[in-house]
C-alpha cells in the first residue's frame, strides 16, 4: 500500500504547503496550518463530452424565479426574498449564538417539505428544542447523520424542497481519510452539496461555526462555492441577534435582519428603533441619538461615550460596536478642530443594544457624545444627529437623508442636525426642525 503523504493546509484560506509554516504566505494569518493527508487523485476519468452537455444560451429555458419563503420576514429580506431553489446558503456564527434555533424556526414556517440533517444533536435533543420553540413538525423530517453519502441518499429519497445541514463541521465524506472539520472535508462536502442542489433544485442551508479569528472555518474556500453567505452575530450578553449577508448571488448584501432571543426562541424585531432607544437614559451626558441606514431601513441608535482622565501615560480607547481606528481618527479631529484636549483622556464608546455600525454617517453623533461627556454638558435629548466628519472638521453630506429624518420624526424627535450640504435636497413635510451644520464646532454648539 502506498504510504499516505502529509500536507499542511491553512485553515483560514486553504493555502497548501508540503512543510509546516508559521505564517500563511497567502492570507498572512499566523499558526493556521494544520496537518492533512494528501488524497489520492482518481485516475482514468472520462473527458468525453456528450451533445446535451453544451447548449446554446438562447435554448436555455429560464426557470421561474419562484423562491421558497421561510415566512420569517427578517430572514426572507436578508435572503433577497426567500430561498432560491437550487442554491446553497451558508449561515455562519459563533457557537451558541442561535443558528440552530433560527433554522429550526425557519423549517417550521416553510410551506414545503424540509429535511433537517443534524450531526450536532440527537433526535431527542432536537425534539426537546422543537417543544421549546412550540414547533409542530408536520413537514419537517429529521435525520441524525454525519456521513455525507448517507445524507445525500436521504435527500434523494425524500426529495424535499429545502435541506438544512447542521453543521458542515460535523459532516464528512468517508472516501477521504481526513477528519471531519478539516479544510479538505469541509470543501469536498460543500462542493458535493452544491452539485446536488443544482441538480435536484432543492435549496440547501448549511450551518457553519466560526473560528476564533471571527471567520467561518475555511471561509475563503466556501465563499466561492456557495451562493449566499450569511453571518449570524450578536453579543452573547445581549438578546439581540443580527443576520447579515456577506455575499448574495440572489440579493443585496446591505440588508440586515434583527432578532431577539427569548425563552421560546427568536422573535423578529420589526421596529428596531423603538427597541434600541427603549432603555435610553435621557438625562445622562455622553448620550446622543443617530440615524443609521441598515440595508434599506433607517434605524435610530444611541451612541454612548464615557471620557475619564488617564492617570498613566497611555490613555485607553475602547469601542464596542464601532471601528476602533475610526474612533481614533475622530478623537484626533476633535482635538485639532474643536480644541478638546482628549489625548490625555480614556475614551470608551458604546453603540447601545449590541449592534455594530460601520457607516460614516454616525461620525458626528459619536463626536457629539464624546464632547458631551468630556465637557459635562447634556446633549439635547429631542435631537437626532446625522453626518460624516472629515479630517478638516467639516461635516460632509450623507445618503438617504430623508429616510433618516422621517424615522426621527416618526419616533417623536423634535429636531435633527444634518450636514448643511444635504439641506437643499430635503423636501420632507415631516414636522421636525432641520438644522444644517457645516463644521464640527458649529455642530457641537447646536447639539450641546
Ligand atoms: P443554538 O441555536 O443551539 O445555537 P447554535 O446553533 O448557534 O450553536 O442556541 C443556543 C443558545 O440559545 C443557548 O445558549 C440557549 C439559547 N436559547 C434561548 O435562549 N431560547 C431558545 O428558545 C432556544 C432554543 C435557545
Ligand atoms: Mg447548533
Amino acid at each position: 500500500m502506498a504510504r499516505n503523504k502529509i500536507k499542511y493546509v491553512c485553515s483560514n484560506c486553504g493555502y497548501e504547503s508540503l512543510k509546516w509554516i508559521g505564517k500563511c504566505p497567502s492570507c498572512e494569518s499566523w499558526n493556521t496550518f494544520l496537518e492533512e493527508l494528501i488524497e489520492e487523485k482518481k485516475t482514468g476519468r472520462k473527458s468525453h463530452v456528450s451533445d446535451h452537455q453544451i447548449t446554446k444560451l438562447s435554448e436555455q429555458v429560464v426557470e421561474s424565479e419562484k423562491r421558497v419563503k421561510t415566512n420569517i420576514l427578517e430572514f426572507d429580506r436578508v435572503l433577497g426574498g426567500g430561498l432560491m431553489p437550487g442554491s446553497v446558503v451558508l449561515i455562519g456564527g459563533d457557537p451558541g449564538i442561535g443558528k440552530s434555533t433560527l433554522v429550526m424556526q425557519a423549517a417550521s414556517k416553510i410551506d414545503d417539505d424540509v429535511l433537517y440533517v443534524t450531526g450536532e444533536e440527537s433526535a431527542n435533543q432536537i425534539s426537546l428544542r422543537a417543544k421549546r420553540l412550540k414547533v409542530t413538525g408536520e413537514k419537517i423530517s429529521i435525520m441524525t447523520e454525519t456521513d455525507l453519502d448517507i445524507i445525500i441518499g436521504g435527500i434523494k429519497k425524500l426529495e424535499p424542497k429545502v435541506v438544512i445541514v447542521d453543521s458542515i463541521q460535523t459532516t464528512y465524506k468517508p472516501d477521504f481519510e481526513n477528519a471531519p472539520g478539516t479544510v479538505t472535508q469541509i470543501r469536498e462536502c460543500t462542493v458535493e452539496l452544491m452539485q446536488l442542489a443544482k441538480k435536484s433544485h432543492c435549496a440547501i442551508i448549511i450551518v457553519g461555526h466560526v473560528t476564533k479569528e471571527g471567520m467561518i472555518a475555511g471561509p475563503k474556500i466556501l465563499e466561492h462555492v456557495v451562493d449566499t453567505v450569511l453571518q449570524f452575530e450578536g453579543e452573547r450578553s445581549y438578546s439581540y441577534r443580527v443576520l447579515r449577508a456577506q455575499k448574495n448571488r440572489f440579493g443585496s448584501t446591505n440588508e440586515i435582519g434583527i432578532f431577539e432571543m427569548h425563552d421560546d426562541g427568536l422573535r423578529e424585531v420589526l421596529n428596531p428603533s423603538e427597541i434600541f432607544l427603549s432603555e435610553r437614559d435621557k438625562h445622562a451626558t455622553g448620550s446622543v441619538v443617530t440615524s443609521s441606514i441598515e440595508g434599506t431601513r433607517p434605524i435610530l441608535l444611541e451612541v454612548q461615550a464615557l471620557v475619564t482622565p488617564s492617570s498613566y501615560g497611555n490613555p485607553q480607547r475602547v469601542a464596542t460596536g464601532f471601528d476602533y481606528r475610526r474612533l481614533s481618527i475622530l478623537l484626533a479631529v476633535l482635538e485639532k478642530r474643536a480644541n478638546l484636549r482628549l489625548s490625555v483622556q480614556n475614551v470608551f464608546l458604546n453603540i447601545a443594544g449590541g449592534i455594530r455600525i460601520d457607516e460614516p454617517a454616525v461620525d458626528l453623533a459619536i463626536c457629539c457624545a464624546i464632547a458631551s461627556n468630556f465637557s459635562d454638558k447634556f446633549a439635547r435629548n429631542d435631537t437626532v444627529v446625522i453626518g460624516e466628519v472629515g479630517l478638516g472638521g467639516e461635516v460632509r453630506s450623507v445618503n438617504h437623508i430623508e429616510k433618516r429624518i422621517h424615522e426621527a420624526a416618526k419616533l417623536g424627535f423634535k429636531r435633527v442636525v444634518v450636514p448643511f450640504n444635504n439641506i437643499k435636497t430635503i423636501k420632507t413635510k415631516a414636522s421636525i426642525e432641520i438644522v444644517g451644520v457645516e463644521n464640527l464646532s458649529f455642530a457641537l454648539n447646536k447639539v450641546l
